[in-house]
């Protein structure tokens, strides 16, 4: 199996002797100097024999793993290096396999590791012992009960910062397969003087802490407390509050869960704390000093907040609870008196008050634990019980609790001595083995001297305190003086023997205990003893309305009248020590004793005085002795066969005869003498440590050389399977690289040879084809041939026979020639006559021809305006012309036909026009790309138009506008709608369309013009006769843009009436005839400043002269 990292390191680094009974010489000197060495080593334990000794490491040492346990599990003790767990094994199978109960008792003074050590058997048990949902909850419901008793019982002392301060007795119960189903739990003397106050540095209970810090605020507001703990004054005196490897906020939710976990109910925890909280609360209770009027002192209570709030907490009347805190009631002679308390006697009865309530809860809840851990069916149970107590203790100043404290650790001690002792000669009886007597102290006597009935300190102490009348503390040391004076372990100053011992104080008595001696101030003893509490105050707690609280304080209810006193804390504590002493006597005792290496809490240092001391008081070299009374050591002999089998060569390797026979070889192969050895029914003994020293040397020697062999054949071996597996490997590597080598190979040939086949393959086709391609020119060539011989017999024979007909065509001409020769030959005078004229005929014929056909061809379009004609030799010039002309009056006639009656007209109009005005007026050539329109007003289609011309019968509409007439009295122009029809001039007025006069278009008998540039015309009238009405206004000026289109008009009219063209003069002057004056017009160029056109000129009159201005 192999090892943990802690016990391997252990085995390994192993230094010193882990069994102290081995130690050779036996002295507290050797004894010291090993644990030390293995201390130093961080081998915290050694075995005094079955006996555990712990050194406390004060830090996290691997030794605590499930690994470790499982390698402890079912071992033999001495296989493994020594721990705690190797003796939780061996008792706990003592206990499942061979029915014994079992006791694992822990002593060691304050800080040595004891209740570290207890929870490491819990762990272990709780590891090894069976699996399953009853037992895990078992299993847990009694690992949960640590946590919650230390709150409630631990403190932080100078001495440790989890330092218990009650004793604890666990009794674990298994059933028959070894499976815990429950458990008890006995504690004993909680030091409740710890709740009123502490010494400086020091710290109350964990749980008031870890209320305040871990509770939430609204819970804290129902208990009615602030989270701060310097409020309270049983928390602050001592100036310790804070402790940095404590989280209390973490611990309190711990115990709660543990609460829980264990199984109390909401209400009873909510109860629990509530309780708490009250003890806080009345340490806060002040008092103020009062004179009574019979002279007496009396108290009030100052912050009656504090009380009233107490109250409220604990359900009863506040004054109820201010009367039991501040008057006491006195029986005399059966009357009962109220009498007041002085200021320190109500501090005095409210301390008393809260130690009581607190140590009374705390028994309540080891009992509330009892009762859910305790096994709830009727079946055989093993027990195994675990008691962690508190060790010896010597203060500067010891007390009543030390008193106590050291009586208890005097019975441990006794009950060790007896039980070792008793255990040693059973084994010697057992073996067959002669006992030999051992010298050892017996402290017997001391016990006596505490304990022993009338005369015992105890004893004598309940004795005065149940004396009437005035008993202190010093009568009860006079008594103790006369008592015992004579008792070697008992020393007071006022003794003999110790009148001159200054170190002895008059006011205490020293014991002279089993681990040194301790001197005790005898002050608080009665007090202490007699645990009273004044009946007021259990009434008055009674009476609360708080249910645990009743619970707490019986002895108040009213109708219990018994009277009888109850037990004394001494003879209390005496009934419960006996009670556990016998309880221990029945188990199967182990122990495991507690070192503490140094007064500070440090790792690594171990001071040789401090751990001297506590050897001592732990009787450790007394142990020793024991132990090694006669036989050091002694061993079973199939397991000294085992371990010492190769020191014969009989018996290694294996060996199976007689197993003494085995062990008497080896012996004797050892050469060991006789008396130094005894041979036992199981077990061999040998007296001297030596002796078994020198065996385990030759037998580590042996093993060395043993180890080396095996080493040698075993290395042989791997190596030796190493090459084989090797050479296995290399045949199957090399087959498999031959294989892929040859894979290769053929894959490189195979690929080659396609490659050579392809290329011959290749050359041969190519040689094929190029046979093939050579037979196909070869037939090329022959076709090619045949070809061209072909074409060049085809050409040779066209050749010849385009040359024949040349020939043919030649011998014709040369014939026709011949032919002509000989005509003109036999004609010759003939044909001089006539050939000449009419040689000359035909080419005049031809070239008229030619020019006749050139016209044709390239005659101009039909447009007459059109003035491109063929050109034409000189001597047809005439003729050219002559038909140019033809072309043209031909093509205007049929322009003409073309054309319509209205554009006839039209067009007789510009004509006429032409005639007047060409080259004689100045704004002609302007009127002559625009049409005449005649009607620009379109009043064809007017209604009025329509009316007037009903009237006058001017249907045909020639031309009407705006027109400027001239005033012919004063030249000045006016605007008038001028219409000119076929048969009139009609003047009207063109806003009104009213007609303001009408002309016959016969009446105008000439019209005068200037050449220049204006629009003006002067219409001249016929001479009146017979009273024409027209003539007689004379002749009219008037202008128009249009001028040219009217004059042109009227005048077209005017020959249409009278078949003769009207006269019109075209020249600067003309006269007229206005009315009845004649009077000369004269129009004049160049005036300055005129705009030309009608607006554009002046008329002014002057007489018979009008002279019109242009510009
Ligand atoms: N085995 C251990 N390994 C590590 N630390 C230990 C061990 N035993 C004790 N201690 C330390 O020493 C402190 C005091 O131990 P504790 O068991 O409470 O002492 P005791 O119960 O004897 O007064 C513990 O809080 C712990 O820090
Ligand atoms: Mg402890």
């Amino acid at each position: 199996m192999a090892l943990h990292l802690g016990a391997q390191y252990i085995l390994e680094h192993n230094v010193g002797i882990s069994d102290a009974v081995l130690l050779h010489p036996l002295t507290e000197e050797a004894f010291i100097e090993n644990i030390k060495k293995r201390f130093s080593h961080e081998q915290i334990y050694t075995y005094i024999g079955t006996v555990v000794v712990s050194v406390n490491p004060y830090k996290k040492l691997p030794l605590y793993t499930p690994e470790v346990i499982e390698e402890y599990r079912s071992r033999n003790i001495y296989e493994l290096p020594p721990h705690i767990y190797a003796i939780s094994d061996e008792a706990y199978r003592s206990m499942r396999d061979r029915n014994l109960d079992q006791c694992i008792i822990i002593s060691g003074e304050s800080g040595a590791g004891k209740t570290e050590a207890s929870k490491v058997i819990m762990q272990y048990v709780a590891q090894v012992s069976g699996k399953g949902r009853e037992i895990d909850r078992v299993k847990e419901q009694l690992l949960q009960s640590n946590p919650v008793l230390e709150a409630f019982g631990n403190a932080k002392t100078l001495r440790n910062d989890n330092s218990s301060r009650f004793g604890k007795y666990m009794d674990i119960e298994f059933d028959f397969k070894g499976d815990p189903i429950g458990g008890v739990i006995t504690n004993y003397l909680l030091e409740k003087s710890r709740v009123a106050s502490q010494i400086p540095g020091e710290r109350n209970f964990h749980i008031f802490y870890q209320l305040l810090a871990g509770a939430d605020p609204t819970f804290l507001e129902t208990l009615k407390l602030s989270p701060k703990p310097e409020n309270y004054g049983f928390l602050n005196r001592s100036g310790c509050i804070k402790v940095d490897a404590i989280d209390d906020a973490k611990d309190f939710n711990m115990v709660k869960t543990g609460m829980e976990v264990i199984g109390f109910y909401r209400t009873e925890i909510t109860e629990v704390f509530q309780l708490v909280a009250s003890v806080l609360k009345l340490g806060n209770v002040e008092f103020s000093h009062r004179s009574n009027a019979d002279g007496t002192d009396g108290c009030d209570i100052s912050n009656t907040g504090e009380i009233a709030e107490v109250a409220q907490l604990l359900g009863c009347l506040e004054q109820n609870l201010t009367n039991a805190l501040t008057q006491r009631t006195v029986e005399v002679k059966r009357d009962k008196v109220k009498t007041d308390f002085s200021v320190a006697g109500a501090v005095y009865a409210r301390d008393a008050l809260c130690k009581a309530i607190y140590s009374r809860l705390f028994s309540w809840l080891v009992q509330r634990i009892n009762d859910s851990i305790k096994v709830k069916t009727e079946q055989t149970r093993k027990v195994m019980g675990v008691l962690d107590i508190y060790g010896f203790e010597v203060f500067q100043t010891n007390r009543y609790e030390q008193f106590i404290i050291n009586y208890c650790n005097e019975k441990l001690q006794q009950i060790f001595i007896e039980l070792t002792l008793k255990e040693e000669q059973e084994e010697y009886i057992r073996e067959g083995i002669e006992w030999i007597h051992v010298d050892y102290f017996n402290n017997a006597v001391i016990c006596d001297l505490i304990e022993k009935n009338n005369v015992g300190i105890l004893a004598l102490l309940d004795e005065q305190c149940l004396l009437p009348g005035n008993v202190t503390d010093k009568t009860f040391l006079e008594k103790l003086n006369q008592t015992c004076k004579d008792h070697p372990h008992f020393e007071s100053r006022t003794l003999k023997k110790n009148q001159s011992d200054r170190t002895l104080p008059h006011d205490a008595f020293r014991l002279k205990h089993y681990a040194g001696n301790v001197t005790y101030k005898v002050d608080g003893f009665i007090d202490k003893n007699n645990d009273l509490l004044y009946r007021d105050l259990s009434q008055a707690m009674y009476a609360c309305r708080h249910n645990l609280m009743k619970k707490l304080f019986p002895e108040g209810n009213p109708s219990q009248k018994s009277l009888k006193r109850p037990p004394t804390a001494g003879s209390q504590f005496k009934a419960s020590v006996q009670e556990l002493m016998k309880n221990l006597l029945s188990k199967n005792p182990n122990y495991i004793r507690c070192i503490k290496p140094n007064d500070d809490k440090q790792s690594g240092t171990l001071d040789l005085e401090i751990v001297k001391h506590q050897v001592r008081y732990l009787g450790l070299m007394e142990n020793i002795r024991v132990k090694r009374a006669g036989y050091a050591y002694r061993q079973i002999y199939a397991q000294f066969l085992y371990r010492y089998k190769m020191l014969a060569d009989e018996t290694w390797p294996s060996w199976h005869g007689d197993v003494v026979e085995g062990v008497k070889l080896i012996l004797a192969n050892q050469k060991i003498q006789q008396d130094e050895i005894a041979f036992g029914k199981s077990k061999l003994f040998i007296r001297n440590p030596k002796t078994l020293f020198d065996l385990e040397e030759t037998r580590r020697e042996r093993m060395h050389f043993l180890a080396t062999l095996i080493q040698k054949v075993w290395k042989g071996h791997v190596k030796r399977e190493h090459f084989l597996l090797m050479k296995r490997s290399q045949v199957v590597i090399s087959s498999r690289f031959r294989g892929f080598y040859g894979q290769k190979q053929y894959k490189k040939k195979k690929a080659a040879t396609l490659l050579l086949q392809c290329c011959t393959r290749r050359w041969k086709a190519r040689k094929v084809l190029a046979e093939l391609k050579h037979e196909k020119r070869c037939q090329l060539a022959a076709t090619d041939i045949q070809k061209h011989y072909r074409g060049w017999q085809a050409r040779k024979l066209l050749a010849e026979l385009k040359h024949a007909k040349r020939m043919e065509w030649a011998a014709r001409v040369i014939h026709k020639y011949y032919l002509g020769w000989k005509v003109r030959k036999n004609y010759k005078p003939k044909f001089r006559r006539i050939a000449g004229p009419k040689v000359a005929r035909f080419m005049v014929v031809a070239l008229k021809r030619k020019f006749l056909l050139n016209v044709r061809d390239k005659l101009p379009s039909l447009s007459p305006v059109d003035n491109k004609w063929p050109s034409s030799p000189k001597m047809y010039k005439s003729a050219s012309d002559q038909l140019q002309v033809m072309h043209h009056k031909w093509r205007c006639r049929k322009y003409r036909r073309k054309l319509s009656e209205a554009q006839k007209y039209t067009l007789r109009e510009k004509a006429t026009a032409s005639d007047i005005f060409k080259d004689k007026k100045v704004i002609y050539p302007e009127s002559v790309p625009r049409p005449f329109k005649g009607d620009y007003l379109n009043i064809r289609g007017d209604m009025k138009w329509k009316k007037i011309h009903s009237l006058t019968n001017d249907i045909n509409l020639v031309f009407a506008d705006l027109v400027h007439k001239v005033n012919r009295a004063n030249g000045k122009i006016v605007q008038q709608l001028l219409v000119v029809s076929s048969q009139a001039f009609l003047v009207i007025d063109h806003r009104t369309m009213t007609l303001k006069y009408r002309i016959p278009i016969e009446f105008i008998e000439k019209i005068s013009l200037s050449p220049f540039q204006d629009k003006l015309a002067v219409f001249h009238m016929k001479k009146p006769e017979n009273g024409d009405r027209f003539a007689k206004k004379g002749d009219f000026i008037i202008g128009n843009e249009h001028i040219i289109e009217i004059v042109t008009k009227s005048s077209l009219c005017v020959k249409n009436k009278t078949n003769t063209m009207p006269e019109i003069s075209i020249s600067p002057q003309c006269s007229g005839q206005f009315g009845s004056s004649a009077v000369q017009v004269s129009f004049q160029q160049g005036a300055k400043g005129l705009e030309p056109g009608i607006p554009g000129v002046k008329v002014t009159r002057k007489k018979h002269l009008m002279l019109i201005s242009e510009p």
